[in-house]
């Protein structure tokens, strides 16, 4: 593990459930100039919670699986879960793992997520748990997804029998191709969910910082597929024949775009037609014809207002920073769920040197615990909330455009 400094200074007691955070002072700055403190920190304080979750995340990393495969992944996630007592809930999936915590006390239900899929990269690190898989690797962070979501569930756990409610966990398989969202609600996962969280990793904010954004958070994307049909004709009289490469390339250096990436789907639905105009009009001007086939991903990630307010009074509570990130032009199929149920997607602090789907990629490990611990308050305190509010009061006003209908 590479020591890094880091903007704040985290310490766990002994037991390790509450962490405390000096983001200030003169013992920060003492200790965050000694070269070795780093090192001698994370042999002397990592906490029992901390190692296994490190060590979940290492044998996740080292054994990648890519969308719709990750079958391995789910024996292992499995047997995490029922080494320490949670409950799995089997919904039919052949990949992925949805699990619970609490339901004792009545209450609601509501929603973690992590993603669990790696991809089609080869890893180019020489960490001691790089990937064992050629041309496999967890390159966006997935593995610390996992991690996180199994440490919340065993911090749950460990309250489970006060829980005003139930927490559904949810390990969704195939992200990266964002088909996995949509199989778990196929598989009526969320019918029952009061609301749902998510996170991801996020290279460029410090570790010990939370990105919370209400509203557009990342960008819904669209593919697509654009044939061209020219006429073909003997090479002496190429004045006969119209070449669809020519066109193909004059359609392509005029769109200058290989996919669309948009916040607002009234802003797609005029992407798309200006989209269409520009390559009916091209190929038309030189005689060919053209068709397109769109390739639907998913809507904007898109975080309810009032429940982000809470997401971000959780936060501040637990110690961590609040940080307003800037909106990722990366798509997320966590905006699915949202599309269904009041949702929040947050930004976690993982200070990496490389950014999502790189072959160097990796993140701060140290960020796993608290993250883990952040998770489990926001969970406790959103069941908590629920009992005592109305849900609509707990969502704030409800905000109709914050509902996607899909494009
Ligand atoms: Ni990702």
């Amino acid at each position: 593990m590479r020591a890094k400094a880091s903007e704040s200074l985290f310490c766990f007691r002994t037991l390790g459930i509450q962490p405390f955070v000096w983001s200030q002072g003169p013992w920060f700055k003492l200790l965050g100039r000694c070269p070795t403190w780093g090192e001698n920190r994370g042999r002397k304080l990592m906490t029992k919670l901390e190692q296994d979750l490190v060590a979940i995340r290492r044998h996740l990393h080292q054994n990648p699986e890519t969308a719709h495969q990750e079958y391995q992944t789910t024996e292992y996630i499995l047997a995490c879960l029922r080494r320490h007592g949670i409950r799995v809930i089997d919904y039919g999936l052949t990949a992925g793992v949805v699990a619970e915590i609490g339901g004792i006390v009545p209450g609601p239900v509501i929603a973690l997520r992590a993603d669990i899929d790696a991809l089609p990269v080869t890893e180019q690190t020489d960490l001691p748990y790089a990937s064992r898989i050629p041309g496999k690797m967890h390159a966006c962070g997935h593995d610390f997804h996992t991690a996180v979501v199994i440490g919340a569930g065993i911090l749950l756990k460990q309250l489970e029998s006060d829980l005003p409610g139930t927490v559904r966990l949810i390990f969704q398989p195939a992200e990266e191709t964002a088909t996995g969202a949509r199989w778990i609600m196929e598989h009526r996962v969320l019918d029952d969910v009061s609301c749902i969280f998510g996170l991801h990793n996020k290279p460029d904010l410090p570790v010990g910082t939370v990105g919370i954004k209400a509203g557009p958070l990342m960008a819904g994307a669209y593919g697509f597929v654009v044939e061209i049909q020219g006429q073909g004709s003997h090479a002496a009289v190429p004045d006969h024949s119209v070449d669809p490469i020519v066109t193909a390339s004059l359609v392509v250096s005029a769109l200058l775009e290989v996919t669309i990436r948009t916040f607002d789907l009234g802003v797609r639905q005029a992407v798309l037609k200006r989209f269409e105009d520009i390559v009916y009009g091209v190929s038309s001007a030189l005689g060919a014809s053209a068709s397109i086939r769109w390739v639907q991903g998913p809507p904007p990630v898109n975080n309810h207002e009032g429940l982000t307010d809470f997401v971000r009074d959780v936060v501040a509570g637990t110690g961590l920073r609040v940080v307003e990130p800037k909106p990722s032009a990366a798509g997320e199929d966590f905006a699915f769920y949202q599309q269904s149920v009041p949702g929040v997607f947050v930004f976690v602090g993982t200070s990496g040197h490389y950014e999502w789907h790189h072959p160097q990629f990796d993140l701060d490990e140290s960020a796993l615990p608290f993250t883990a611990e952040f998770c489990k308050e926001l969970c406790r305190l959103a069941l908590t909330r629920l009992q005592f509010h109305d849900p609509l009061a707990f969502y704030g006003e409800a905000d109709e455009e914050q509902i996607f209908d899909g494009p």
